[in-house]
């Protein structure tokens, strides 16, 4: 039970693990961005609430936000973190990774390359474990973003997120996510890098049920017209770095730069889940723009993770 003063109690996710944006149901989603600001609103409140728990940070590539707001989240709730940097299940099996690690702590929070990686961790470890990435979600990013465009446009409901670029991870997270709270989804994409076609599949039956509209193109005006909020992300994801010529190629045309973001609302946001290739993706003047949310969205990798802490220790 939540202390008196906290406006909200905190309520456990049926879910033992989050490995895709699919493991919190839609009340749990909702309910997980309410928590988020009233952590955000009165952090002190929750100063223990995670008092003698230890997580492991297990990270296959490279992190800023992810890292320090994970690390920063536990220290901030009382608990405490260890961090491990390099390939899981290099030296032993996963499995043995994993019955080691729940003999030490309470959860383990896992960045990495391959998607079985977690979804071997969370079958032999007996404490949650939360996806910190991999190469087909980034189910807390995409917490942090629908945040973020709560807290510029209030109801979610009936606003329209363009995601422009490839149909990557991180587009895979904010379409499942976004469709399930009412927000309609377009991706404007080049020919050959569309999102996984289950990931869609999944996501069009998440639409049909809450009502959003869901529309992948490869107009990228067509995917903007009437959009809340433009987001884009690298063209070469992590470990795509061999790619970038043939990529930079397909996806010069979808680059952010002034023209293409004046085709959304006129009051419409420019989200980025960084780090941004200024040049590429985006422009620096887009990037620096007054309507750029970038480092709300950052901010609220803060929050979001308490609040998903909260739900999950
Ligand atoms: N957006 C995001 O996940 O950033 P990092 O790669 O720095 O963690
Ligand atoms: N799509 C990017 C996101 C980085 C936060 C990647 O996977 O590298």
């Amino acid at each position: 039970m939540a202390a008196a003063s906290v406006r909200i109690q905190i309520l456990k996710a049926n879910a033992s693990d989050i490995l895709t944006d699919l493991d919190l149901s839609n009340d749990e989603l909702s309910y997980l961005l309410d928590l988020a600001l009233e952590v955000k609103r009165a952090p002190r409140e929750f100063a223990q609430s995670l008092a003698g728990k230890s997580i492991a940070l297990l990270f296959e590539k490279p992190s800023l936000r992810t890292r320090l707001t994970f690390e920063l989240a536990i220290k901030q709730l009382g608990g405490d973190s260890v961090f491990c940097e390099g390939p899981i299940g290099g030296r032993e099996p996963l499995k043995d990774v994993a019955r080691n690690l729940d003999r030490w702590v309470n959860g383990i929070v896992a960045r990495v390359f391959s998607h079985a990686t977690v979804e071997e961790l969370a079958r032999w470890s007996a404490v949650p474990v939360v996806n910190a990435l991999c190469d087909g979600y980034h189910p807390c990013q995409a917490l942090a973003d629908v945040l973020t465009i709560r807290q510029r446009f209030g109801d979610l409901r009936g606003l329209k997120l363009a995601f422009i670029g490839d149909g990557n991870n991180v587009a895979h997270s904010l379409m499942l996510t976004a469709v399930r709270l009412g927000m309609n989804f377009a991706l404007g994409c080049p020919e050959g890098f569309g999102p996984n076609p289950e990931v869609l599949a999944q996501a069009e039956g998440l639409s049909a049920t809450s009502g959003a509209s869901l529309e992948v193109t490869h107009n990228a005006a067509r995917a903007l017209d009437g959009a809340h909020a433009v987001y884009t992300d690298v063209w070469a994801s992590m470990g795509q770095e061999q790619e970038s010529a043939r990529r930079t190629a397909a996806f010069r045309p979808y680059q952010v730069n002034a023209g293409l973001f004046g085709l959304a609302r006129p009051d419409a946001v420019f989200m980025h889940c960084l780090p941004a290739r200024r040049g590429e993706e985006v422009t620096d003047a887009v990037m620096e723009s007054p309507r750029s949310v970038v480092f709300d969205q950052a901010e609220n990798r803060l929050h979001a993770q308490k609040a998903l802490l909260l739900m999950m220790l």
